[in-house]
C-alpha cells in the first residue's frame, strides 16, 4: 500500500525523516525520487538525526557517496552528477546496497536497474513553495508493511505539529 503525507515546513520535512530513522534496519534502502530543492537532503537530515548521526548531513554530490556513523552507519548516495552507470558499480556499490548500514539515494531514478528488488521509494513532490507531498511506494515485500509505521508517525505528528 501507498502512502502519502503532507509537509507545510522543512522542519516537518525533518522530523517525519527523524522518526523513520528511528524506525529503518540495518541493510535497508531508500530511494529517493524529487526534483532539484523538492527536500530530498532535508528529510535525509531528519534521518541521519533519528540515527544519532553527529555529524551535520549535506549532499555529497561531488563524491557520490558519504559514510556516517550512528546507532547503525549511514550510507548516504547522491548520483544527480552520475552518468555512466559504471561509476556506481566500480565503487562497489553491492557493499552499501547489501551492507549492514541504511543506505539512502538521492536521485535514484538515475541508477534505478542497480537497486535491490526491496527497497523503499520516497517520492517528494511540490505542492507550494513550502508545503511538499511524501509518497511512500514499498517495492518489493520487505516494505509491504512500513504504512502501519507511517500511520503511528501521522497520528504522532498530527497530535503534536498542527
Ligand atoms: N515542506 C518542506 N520540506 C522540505 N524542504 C522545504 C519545505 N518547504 C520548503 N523547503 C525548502 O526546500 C529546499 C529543499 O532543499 P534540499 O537541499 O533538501 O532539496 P534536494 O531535494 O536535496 O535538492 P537537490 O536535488 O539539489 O539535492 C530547502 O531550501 C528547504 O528550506
Ligand atoms: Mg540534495
Amino acid at each position: 500500500m501507498n502512502f502519502t503525507i503532507i509537509t507545510k515546513s522543512p522542519e516537518e520535512t525533518k522530523k517525519l525523516g527523524k522518526e523513520i530513522g528511528k524506525l529503518v534496519k540495518p541493510g535497508d534502502l531508500l530511494a529517493f525520487y524529487g526534483e532539484l530543492g523538492a527536500g530530498k537532503t532535508c528529510f535525509i537530515q531528519g534521518i541521519s538525526e533519528g540515527l544519532e548521526v553527529k555529524d551535520y548531513v549535506t549532499s555529497p554530490s561531488f563524491t557520490i557517496i558519504n559514510e556516517y556513523q550512528g546507532k547503525i552507519p549511514l550510507y548516504h548516495f547522491d548520483v544527480f552528477r552520475v552518468s555512466n552507470i559504471e561509476e556506481i558499480i566500480e565503487l562497489g556499490y553491492e557493499e552499501y546496497f547489501y551492507g549492514e548500514g541504511l543506505t539512502v539515494i538521492e536521485w535514484a531514478e538515475k541508477i534505478e536497474s542497480l537497486l535491490p528488488k526491496d527497497h523503499l521509494k520516497i517520492e517528494i513532490k511540490f505542492k507550494t513553495s513550502y508545503e511538499r507531498k511524501i509518497s511512500f511506494i514499498p517495492q518489493g515485500n520487505k516494505f509491504n508493511l512500513f504504512w502501519e509505521d507511517l500511520i503511528r508517525i501521522e497520528n504522532f505528528r498530527n497530535r503534536y505539529l498542527h
